[in-house]
């Protein structure tokens, strides 16, 4: 079966705070939209990418290592969705990343594959929580601790039989949800198991300045 990876690059970076999109900003002298897509392309059961890409930057060489680019669109989840529908008929799995997490090792989106070939419908990378977190109401009080053997923090690329994502995607936009905080999640709306995995401490998101500085840590420790 056919696995393609659409890699979502069409954010702002807000956080991030530099002038051009996130994507766009180099660590290692290589914009994080490369990094990423190299990753992908070097799956061994990847035979496709699909770029999304903020407005004006379609043509980016930085991109020509892709099979396709498409415009992003207002939120994630309408990014996804452009993507979506550029992948080819015969695709029967989809991998969807972010461009953020430019470091996720090939390894990653072959074993994410590997876990929807084998039967299940939605996989993702995940791991242990280090940080206690609470859940707080609007006035900042402390409501509830949650077990943190129980926590995962989820990273991409999460893996999606075709016809459950585009089924999930198309649920969503009939509900009236425009931002869902990750493709498993509209998964799990609509009753659907979605399967963990392992993680990968390469595949942090680079959201903050001082997560570029990890970066390039380690792409200088690969280098050596
Ligand atoms: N993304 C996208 N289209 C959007 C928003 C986000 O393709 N309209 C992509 C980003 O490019 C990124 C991934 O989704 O690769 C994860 O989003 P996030 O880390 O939040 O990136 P940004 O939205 O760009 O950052 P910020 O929220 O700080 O503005
Ligand atoms: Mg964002």
């Amino acid at each position: 079966m056919s696995v393609a990876c659409i890699v979502v690059a069409a954010g702002r970076g807000e956080r991030l705070g530099e002038e051009r999109p996130k994507a766009f900003v180099e660590v290692g002298g290589r914009p994080l939209v490369w990094h990423a897509l190299q990753a992908a392309a070097r799956s061994a059961r990847v035979s496709y990418v699909v770029v999304v890409a903020p407005g004006g930057f379609e043509g980016d060489p930085a991109l020509s290592g892709a099979d396709a680019v498409v415009p992003g669109g207002a939120t994630r989840q309408h990014s996804v969705a452009n993507g979506l529908a550029a992948l080819p008929p015969e695709t029967g799995v989809v991998l969807i990343h972010d461009a953020a997490r430019c470091l996720a090792p090939p390894s990653l989106f072959d074993d994410v594959a590997a876990e929807v070939l084998a039967g299940y419908d939605a996989v993702i990378p995940g791991l242990a929580v280090v940080d206690t977190l609470k859940v707080v109401d609007g006035a900042g009080r402390v409501t509830a601790t949650p077990d943190r053997s129980q926590l995962r923090a989820v990273q991409t690329p999460q893996g999606f039989a075709r016809a459950v994502i585009d089924r999930a995607h198309a649920a969503a936009v009939e509900r009236g949800d425009t931002d869902a905080p990750d493709d498993a999640s509209l998964v799990e709306r609509l009753g659907l198991p979605v399967h963990v995995v392992a993680g990968h401490a390469d595949a942090f998101k680079v959201t903050r300045p001082q997560d570029l500085l990890l970066a390039s840590t380690v792409l200088a420790r690969r280098a050596a």
